[in-house]
């Protein structure tokens, strides 16, 4: 790790341990170009990359068409107003109602840190350097300070912008984009991930083409529907060699990332809060923080790419002692019983669990106010003694005297209209007045961008949480942001509240892991909603989706781990037919499947079938044996079921290569054809591993049909044959291990 600046070539290099970024200045006026970014290279005096000898630049010779210069100059931080039409970073409004920009350098600073971003997450770590660049526009007096960090383990780069108010009067920050690059498009596909309720984070992977393309949420979440992140991969890149720029947002709410290839094929890369429904009013002095952005370049591929989010997110910006700890494997009711639960059912379920070896019991949605369905109660966060007699400490007690422990679902960002709390504070709601605000699931969504509202809500939860042994709390969001308007906010600041709202957010949810730091936190949104860097800052897990289906889970997990890592996603053995799909899959399956994220189940194990109850045990095991592995090892996709149609395969590899753990899952079997050979990856060539086969049945492993000792080089280039299975959705888990 290093970052200089070049005062002779005026360019600053960033160097991670593979990767160089670099930055150079134009003589008078100095504006800041993006010069490199890619595989580290040992030169800094690279400028020549930014074609300002050669036309349409010349600038010196061209004064009479500084349009083009501005429309071609790759511009690290593109403005409005001036001529760069690729989709500009930051646009400001002035009293005058003006929005033209131009931004020139001021000065820079390195630090040998990485300074946090204020109210907002971001990764963090002590060995970290950071430059900061200043720019200016000297007539309104608007100043963009961009920042770069880098830490000496990871070859990620962290990007975020602040914009000050110099002047004496306030302007209006109509767009904050968080991070902008340009380079020449040599043949880029631009993946992405997209999807629905149920069906999140899908890979998509298409060529770039001219003009504008790219993904937003304007849903006051990171949303089902798309998500932050956007890829730019090689042609040729698959999962194990190319090159892969990856960007991704660390943020919760609305976001808009997009490509640009104009008319030199060159590429504009950005990512940020978006404008829609985004307006900030700076006051004179004032300084607004955008989020940060982590930039990953990979030579290896979508696999490498995968690899460096995963251990920069696992090392630098998850923060819970969970992180490094086992989880217990937990039930949750939901599926089991949805609405229709008591004491009693729920202590049953906890005496049949604890048998099994389950740790954990979850009480979901339906335990409050006089919740009995999806319409009524949210905020009125009181046990409901009807249902739960006795009280919840009394409960809690006895999940506990079970030797499990106990734990809570809220969903504290709500309001049902049919609620105590609604109809005292009808005010709380976000709405515009004199307006009938949509109703989702038939809820409102509560103004946390108001500290009143924070506070109750967080008097309410702890409340609860002090109430009892609680030590896991599965935090839900089941809605978007619509009607946008709050009534404490005043008309020139209402297009403030999205972002003030997920500030709220990221507010409450530093307060809850403060004031209890060894609580087990899970977000969730309706599934897999707000499945994002910015809540995994609050909590190591969360859960991945609504739908716990084996085989849509493969596509779905798929999506997660290639940004997430593994020990990230909220995954569980449900009951068959499937809630979301209606599709039956062996149990056993369903465990290999869940094994892949935090593991636990979502079923009424009092009233499964005898043999899916028999298994359990023996799945607790498999997580024992394998969990850290999965938790804390390298990811390696060999095949996708979602890209053949037939099968999955992946593994995860312990850092020292010592050994790994494959998962097989054949999804449709096929007639007529030979085993399959499957290369794999990750290993020590030099090492020689023995593969061992896990029997669900006994719980133990077995020798595969391959018996000899093999190198790491014979098994990842000659690859071995996967045993052949009879049935669909049938899997396979190979430990292999060094010998
Ligand atoms: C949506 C979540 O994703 C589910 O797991 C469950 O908690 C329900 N909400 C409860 O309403």
């Amino acid at each position: 790790m290093s970052i200089a600046y070049f005062q002779k070539e005026k360019v600053f290099k960033i160097d991670t341990e593979h990767t160089s970024y670099i930055i150079g200045l134009t003589d008078k006026p100095a504006y800041v170009g993006h010069v490199y970014y890619g595989a580290r290279v040992e030169d800094h005096d690279l400028s020549y990359l930014l074609r300002t000898s050669e036309m349409p630049f010349v600038p010196s010779q061209n004064n009479r068409d500084k349009l083009l210069f501005m429309d071609t100059y790759p511009m690290e931080y593109p403005v409005h107003g001036t001529g760069d039409f690729r989709g500009d970073a930051l646009k400001v409004r002035t009293e005058g109602g003006h929005e033209v920009l131009d931004l020139h350098f001021v000065s820079y600073e390195i630090l040998n840190e990485k300074p946090k971003l204020k109210g907002l997450p971001a990764t963090f770590g002590k060995e970290a350097q950071t430059l900061k660049i200043l720019l200016e526009d000297k007539i309104c007096g608007v100043q963009a300070e961009l920042c770069y960090s880098v830490f000496a383990d990871s070859d990620a780069l962290m990007r975020s912008v602040r914009i000050i108010n110099k002047s004496k009067t306030p302007v209006w920050l109509e767009r904050v984009l968080s991070a902008s690059f340009d380079m020449d498009d040599t043949g880029f596909d631009l993946v992405t991930l997209h999807g629905a309720w149920a069906r999140e984070r899908h890979i998509s992977r298409n060529p770039v083409n001219y003009g504008f393309q790219g993904l937003s949420s304007y849903r006051g979440e990171s949303s089902h529907q798309h998500h932050p992140f956007l890829a730019l991969a090689e042609k040729c890149a698959d999962q194990t060699k190319g090159e892969v720029y990856g960007v991704h947002f660390v943020y919760s709410g609305n976001f808009c990332g997009s490509v640009y290839k104009n008319q030199f094929d060159q590429l504009r890369v950005t990512m940020g809060i978006g404008e829609e429904n985004f307006c900030w009013k700076l006051e004179a002095g004032e300084d607004f923080q955008a989020p940060e952005v982590v930039l990953t370049y990979s030579a290896e591929g979508l696999g490498g790419m995968s690899r460096i989010y995963h251990d920069l997110y696992r090392q630098h910006l998850i923060r819970s002692p969970y992180l490094k700890k086992k989880r217990p494997i937990l039930i949750n009711n939901w599926e089991a019983t949805y609405f229709d639960f008591d004491e009693k059912k729920l202590l049953a379920i906890a005496k049949e669990a604890s048998k099994c070896g389950i740790e954990m019991l979850v009480m979901d949605d339906g335990w409050f106010g006089s919740r009995n369905d999806d319409t009524t109660a949210l905020g009125d966060w009181f046990v409901n003694e009807k249902k739960i007699r006795g009280g919840l400490k009394k409960l809690v007690d006895a999940v506990n005297a079970e030797g499990m422990k106990f734990g809570i679902w809220f969903e504290p960002e709500m309001i049902s209209p049919d609620s105590d709390l609604y109809r005292a504070h009808p005010d709380w709601a976000i709405a515009v007045p004199g307006r009938t605000a949509v109703k989702g699931r038939d809820q409102y969504v509560l103004d946390l961008s108001r500290k009143e509202i924070r506070d109750y809500v967080f008097e309410r939860v702890s409340a609860i949480l002090d109430s009892a042994n609680i030590e896991y709390v599965k935090w839900d969001m089941n809605r978007q942001l619509t009607d946008l308007g709050s009534y404490d906010l005043p008309a020139d600041r209402q297009g403030e509240l999205s972002h003030r709202y997920v500030l709220g957010v990221y507010e409450l949810q530093e307060r809850l892991i403060r004031r209890y730091p060894k609580l087990l936190l899970e977000n969730c949104s309706g599934g897999g909603a707000r499945f994002d860097p910015g809540m995994l800052y609050y909590s190591p897990q969360i859960w991945c989706s609504d739908d716990t289906d084996a085989i849509e889970r493969l596509m779905i997990q798929e999506g997660t781990a290639l940004i997430y890592p593994l020990s990230t996603m909220g995954a569980h053995v449900s009951d068959c037919p499937n809630h979301a799909v209606g599709r039956v899959t062996p149990f056993e399956t369903r465990g290999y499947v869940a094994l892949a994220g935090t593991f636990g189940y979502e079923l009424d194990v009092t009233r499964i079938p005898a043999a899916d109850r028999a298994m359990i045990p023996k799945q607790v095991e498999m997580y024992h044996k394998y969990h850290n592995l999965v938790a804390d090892g390298d990811y390696y996709r060999i095949a996708s079921y979602s890209e053949n149609h037939i099968y999955d395969c992946y593994m995860t590899v312990k850092k020292d290569k010592s050994e790994a753990l494959l998962t097989y899952i054949q999804v449709m079997a096929q007639p007529q054809v030979h085993t399959k050979k499957i290369r794999l990856q990750g290993l020590d060539p030099e090492k020689r591993y023995k593969i061992k086969r896990f029997n669900i049945e006994t719980g133990k492993e077995e020798p595969y049909s391959i018996k000899q000792a093999l190198s790491g080089d014979t098994l990842m280039r000659a690859g071995i044959l996967i045993d052949k299975t009879w049935g669909d959705f049938k899997g396979m888990l190979l430990h292999i291990v060094e010998v």
